[in-house]
Formats: structure tokens, C-alpha cells, sequence
């Protein structure tokens, strides 16, 4: 874009609210000297600059910023005055449009995974423990507790520790440009926007878990006054979930919230119903309530299956403009790739059914590695920007 005069201000407009990374827009002139005067100011989706921009010759606007659902983006764009001139001295490699690099978006879904089965292995083994095996009285043998609160224990390490890992994930997909991803100003800028909000509730959320656990777990048996805040705890990091989702963004935002709230939380019963059943089911005392614990545990995840199912549909037709895009974009490849998968859980399922009960456990183990195969997809989907 060549300009006859010089422009005042440079001004960006995003189709979503943003928060600034750092400076937000950086503005270098024909020089390489920064041309840009004053902080960005901000107001919902449009940012703007103040430029010095007298000097004839080519401009690069860069900028960095993160959407109101925590999702990075950075780019890059040219101007000249009066005549295109050599790129800017010193100015780092063209980005391009709005992108984020594979490292950073590798990061993302790694730290997404994370946190997805920590919220399964935490809530969902929970849920399992209150309604499958309370009412079986198996929970009161105290061999049976150790495991399943080792395992939900445990899995409070795996929601601390995804949060750090989707830090560095967000600095490093701001940090494309250049800059490492340590560079101080991304890594205050990530904090100090929604993601840094988002991140602060899983903290906290994870926080607290680990303290009505605590509680819950020294509870004389029958007391459930910590488990029952425990698991609503879990709805509510489910929807703290849904503003680090496209959910966030859809119209009504309260449908969206909802509908992911439902999903996740649906999620968690049917991948923790089935990590709780096998961390229980060599347990010494409990071969005598076997067939009780399958199908109870079966009838929690068919109700999961279902409100998956039909969550699920809901979310794909508000973040898709057709089936066109589950083959043609990335979101609707990794959709697919989802679908497929969870197909290949319901056979197995099936299977396991109709298996001896003796080799039961290991058609189970084979569908929750392909669950856990399903929440790594279901982490890359979220982090990648849907059609719609
Ligand atoms: C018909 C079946 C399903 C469909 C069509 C479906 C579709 C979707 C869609 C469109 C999203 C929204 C992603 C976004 O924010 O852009 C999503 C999120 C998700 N899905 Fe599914 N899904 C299905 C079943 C499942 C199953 C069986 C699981 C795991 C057991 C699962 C786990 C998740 C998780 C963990 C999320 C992320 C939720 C969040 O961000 O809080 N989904 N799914």
C-alpha cells in the first residue's frame, strides 16, 4: 500500500476484543527506527498507534496481541509514503498475516491435553468414586481408597503443572518474530491479558481441588460435605475452560459457555469413570462387586456418550460453515481425526462387553489410551482458529 500523504496513525481492527502483548504494535520506519509514538490504546477490537511516519519510504507495522479467548496472534503488514523503499534495516523476518509458529502451537496442545486429563483423572475418578463406589460400600475398604485417592492425588500435579507448560506455550507462539519466548515483555504481556485471567481460575480451581480433596479424603466414611463442593468445583472449571474455547466467541456466549461446560463435564464422567475402574479393579476385595461396578460405571458413561454426542454436534455446527471444511481446513481435519478416534473407543467398548471377564481389564486399558488419544485432539482443536 503506497500512500501520497503521511498517515497520523495507524489503526488495526480484529473481529474479536483483544488485549495488547507488551507494546502491541511496534512501527518501523524506512531507517529501521522506531516510528510508532505513545502506547497503543485499545477499545474492544481496534487498536491503534500514533506514527511519525514523515520520512518517504516503506513502513513495518508489526503487532501482537491476544483474543478475548486467550488465542496469541502476531503479524506483520507494510506501508510506504510517497514510494516502496528496501525493508526496514534490522527488522526481523516477515511474518506474514496473523500466525503463530508450530512450536508454539505444539506447546498449546500439549498443555491442553494436560489439563484435559487432569480434569478427567481429578473430577471424573472423583465422580466415579462417589457414585459408583459409595453406594457399593467398597469405597469404606481402605485398600480400595488408597488407590483411587493416589490416583486422584496424583493427577492435582498434572492441573498444576499444564499451566506453566501453556504459558510458555502462549509466549512461544507470541514469539515468532524473534524475540525467545522468556523475552520478559511476552511473557508479562501473555499474563497480563484473558489468558493470564483463565490461567489464574485453573490455578486456583487446581488449588483448591487439592484442598477439599485433602479434606474429603480424611472425611469419616458416609461424609461427603467436601465431596459434593469438590465436583461442582469441576462444572466450574469446565467453564473456566470454555473462555480459553472458541466458546467464548460464539453468539449467545452463554449458549457456547454452556454447551462446552456440558461437554467437558461430560467428558471427565466417561474418561475418569473408566481410569477409576481400572485403578479398582485388582484391588484385593473388590472381585465380589465386579459385575455392580461394570454396570453402574456403563451406565455413567452411556449418559456421557450421549450428551458427548449431542455437545459435541452443537459446538461442530457453530465453529463449522459446512462439511466441506472437515476435509479442507485444519480445524475440520482435526475434527475428523476426533471422530474417527472416537469411533474406534465406541467398537472397542463394544468389545469389551462381550469379552471374558478375565481379559476385560485389557480392552479397557486399549480404550482409555485412545481416549487419552482423543483429549490430545481435542487440545489441538481448541488451540486451532475454527471456519466459522
Ligand atoms: C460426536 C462427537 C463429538 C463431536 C462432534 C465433538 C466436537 C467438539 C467440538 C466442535 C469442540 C469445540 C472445540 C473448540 O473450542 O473449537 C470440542 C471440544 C472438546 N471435545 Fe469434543 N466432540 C465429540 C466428542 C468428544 C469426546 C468423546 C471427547 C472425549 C472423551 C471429547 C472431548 C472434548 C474436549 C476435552 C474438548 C475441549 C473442551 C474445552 O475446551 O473446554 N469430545 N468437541
Amino acid at each position: 500500500m503506497v500512500l501520497s500523504q503521511a498517515p497520523g496513525s495507524v489503526r488495526l481492527i480484529f473481529n474479536e476484543p483483544v488485549d495488547l502483548v507488551g507494546r502491541g504494535v511496534r512501527v518501523l520506519g524506512p531507517d529501521g527506527r522506531r516510528a510508532e509514538h505513545g502506547p497503543a490504546q485499545v477499545s474492544g477490537g481496534v487498536v491503534s498507534v500514533g506514527v511519525a511516519a514523515t520520512e518517504p519510504g516503506s513502513y513495518l507495522v508489526i503487532w501482537r496481541v491476544v483474543a478475548r479467548d486467550t488465542h496469541p496472534a502476531q503479524g506483520t503488514f507494510a506501508f510506504s509514503v510517497g514510494h516502496p523503499s528496501s525493508p526496514p534495516g534490522g527488522m526481523p523476518a516477515a511474518l506474514g498475516g496473523p500466525g503463530e509458529s508450530r512450536q508454539g502451537l505444539v506447546l498449546q496442545m500439549l498443555a491442553r491435553a494436560l489439563h484435559f486429563a487432569g480434569y478427567a483423572l481429578g473430577f471424573g475418578v472423583l465422580a466415579f468414586r462417589q457414585i459408583v463406589l459409595v453406594p457399593l460400600v467398597v469405597a469404606a475398604d481402605p485398600r480400595v481408597e488408597r488407590r483411587v485417592w493416589r490416583l486422584i492425588g496424583a493427577v492435582v500435579l498434572v492441573l498444576l503443572i499444564a499451566e506453566p507448560v501453556a504459558l510458555l506455550a502462549q509466549a512461544a507462539s507470541l514469539s515468532a518474530g524473534g524475540s525467545g519466548p522468556l523475552d520478559p515483555e511476552v511473557v508479562w504481556g501473555a499474563l497480563d491479558s484473558s489468558f493470564g485471567r483463565v490461567l489464574a481460575q485453573r490455578l486456583g480451581g487446581a488449588v483448591l481441588f487439592w484442598v477439599l480433596i485433602g479434606a474429603a479424603r480424611n472425611a469419616r466414611a458416609g461424609d461427603t460435605r467436601t465431596t459434593w463442593p469438590a465436583l461442582l468445583l469441576g462444572l466450574a472449571v469446565a467453564l473456566v475452560d470454555g473462555e480459553a474455547a472458541h466458546a467464548i466467541g460464539t453468539r449467545p456466549s452463554w449458549l457456547g459457555l454452556g454447551v462446552n461446560t456440558l461437554h467437558e463435564a461430560a467428558m471427565g464422567a466417561w474418561v475418569g469413570g473408566l481410569f477409576g475402574v481400572l485403578a479398582v479393579w485388582r484391588a484385593p476385595g473388590v472381585a465380589g462387586y465386579h459385575p455392580q461396578i461394570v454396570s453402574r460405571a456403563a451406565r455413567i458413561a452411556l449418559c456421557s456418550v450421549i450428551l458427548l454426542l449431542v455437545t459435541g454436534t452443537v459446538m461442530a455446527l457453530q465453529h463449522l460453515t459446512g462439511l466441506r471444511d472437515l476435509v479442507v481446513t485444519a480445524y475440520g481435519r482435526t475434527l475428523s481425526a476426533k471422530l474417527f478416534v472416537i469411533v474406534a473407543v465406541l467398537l472397542l467398548a463394544f468389545a469389551s462387553a462381550r469379552a471374558p471377564a478375565e481379559r476385560r481389564s485389557l480392552w479397557w486399558t486399549a480404550e482409555a489410551a485412545l481416549l487419552l488419544s482423543v483429549l490430545a485432539l481435542a487440545g489441538l482443536l481448541v488451540s486451532l482458529p475454527p471456519p466459522a
